[in-house]
């Protein structure tokens, strides 16, 4: 996000340290670097081999393994958190003790009493925090909202969201996030609890576990909202992953007392169909990714200005959607919860993702 260079003269540029330069972290990295609101000074990661991609994204900053230089510099307003979740609870603990404002990836953190924690310290201290619920900046999001505030669809009834593709295996990392379910199952009860406005009252789960591993991979949930609408969500990172040719069925789709509105997408192009009582219209434009040059627009503003933007993720967003990812996962122990494929095709499935150069959810890949 460029600004024009008057402004941009006048600017003084919020500086930031980033801890975690993983697949999650080289992304926010290059959106602060594009963003005129910040000045990354440090990038630290365990791994000193991390260096490389520091200095190939953000010449400038300063590439450090010791986060403890982030911490105790004073010209540093702001840390982003992007490496795994048991390592978050303590820094951002640290990062507010050290007046620093909070970017982070989600979870919060490995256990929810730790979450609630957070979002407690959140709630209480002056230090601006905000978190990666990527759904919530999408562009599609908001023509959605929208739709649905405009009365074109109706009485709100129905919300349908499935995610599924080859995506993150059982044992390729992660291991603190949680089942598919919860790692990235979280975005998709966040976003349909943001849809629906309202808290989630009842909830059903049905899982299965694959390749005999000890977690589901595969859950789907439906339940219903304080306010009455009801939602079915399903989220699988099992989907065809020793297919010869990979894809994916990602949709959401809001069904009214009138109309519906629907939106699909292929991680590149993302569609939304509008079908309401006085409007059809198809709205198609480019996916948009993780929208994190959007995430770092609205904390820069809320940093620079002391105003914090309506649509930033709350902490508790993030919290109540772990809460019920997890919760998710606890009821669908308490059924029928089979298990197919074998852990030689887990194996396969490791080899051919760890050779793979393009695919969904990889890791680590320069
Ligand atoms: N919001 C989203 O859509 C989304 C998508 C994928 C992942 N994530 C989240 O982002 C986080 C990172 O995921 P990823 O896929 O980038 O993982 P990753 O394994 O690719 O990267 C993690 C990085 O953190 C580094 N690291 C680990 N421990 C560290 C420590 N103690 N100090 C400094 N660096 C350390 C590792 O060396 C690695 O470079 C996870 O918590 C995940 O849940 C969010």
């Amino acid at each position: 996000m460029r600004l024009k260079t008057a402004y941009k003269e006048q600017m003084t540029r919020v500086k930031i340290g980033i801890i975690g330069l993983g697949r999650m972290g080289r992304k926010h990295l290059r959106e602060l670097v594009a963003c005129d609101f910040w000045d990354v000074k440090y990038v630290c990661d365990i791994d000193p081999d991390k260096a490389e991609y520091s200095k190939e994204i953000a010449p400038n900053a300063i590439f450090t393994v010791d986060e403890d230089e982030i911490f105790l510099d004073p010209e540093v307003e702001c840390i982003g958190l992007y490496a795994l979740a048991d390592s978050r609870p303590g820094r951002i603990k640290k990062a507010i003790k050290y007046g620093k404002h909070v970017i982070c990836e989600k979870p919060l953190a490995y256990k929810l009493e730790d979450e609630r924690e957070l979002v407690d310290l959140s709630k209480t201290s002056n230090k601006i925090c905000t978190v990666n619920l990527y759904l919530r900046n999408a562009w599609y999001t908001k023509e959605i909202k929208e739709f649905i505030k405009s009365g074109e669809i109706g009485d709100v009834a129905i919300i349908r969201i499935c995610h599924m593709t080859p995506g993150l295996s059982p044992g390729e990392g992660h291991e603190y996030e949680g089942p598919s379910f919860h790692d990235c199952g979280m975005h998709y009860v966040d976003i349909a609890r943001y849809y629906a406005d309202s808290e989630y009252k009842t909830g059903h789960a049905q899982a299965i576990r694959m390749w005999d591993y000890k977690d589901p991979w595969w859950l789907q949930c439906h339940g219903t909202f304080e306010n009455g609408i009801v939602y079915d969500i399903t989220q699988g990172f099992v989907y065809g992953q020793l297919a010869k040719d990979q894809t994916h069925n990602s949709y959401t789709e809001i069904i009214g007392s009138k109309g519906f509105v629907r939106m699909h997408h292929d991680f590149k192009t993302a569609v939304v169909e509008k079908h309401g009582e006085h409007i059809t219209e198809v709205v198609e434009k480019p996916y948009g990714d993780k929208n994190i040059d959007r995430l770092c627009y609205l904390m820069g503003e809320a940093i620079l200005t002391g105003e914090r933007p309506k649509n930033l993720p709350k902490f508790e967003d993030a919290y109540i959607a772990s809460e019920y990812a997890w919760k998710m996962l606890e009821d669908a122990k308490t059924h029928d919860m089979p298990s197919k494929g074998t852990h030689e095709e887990l194996e396969q499935i490791h080899f051919r993702r760890a050779h793979m150069t393009n695919g969904y959810g990889l890791l680590n890949q320069k």
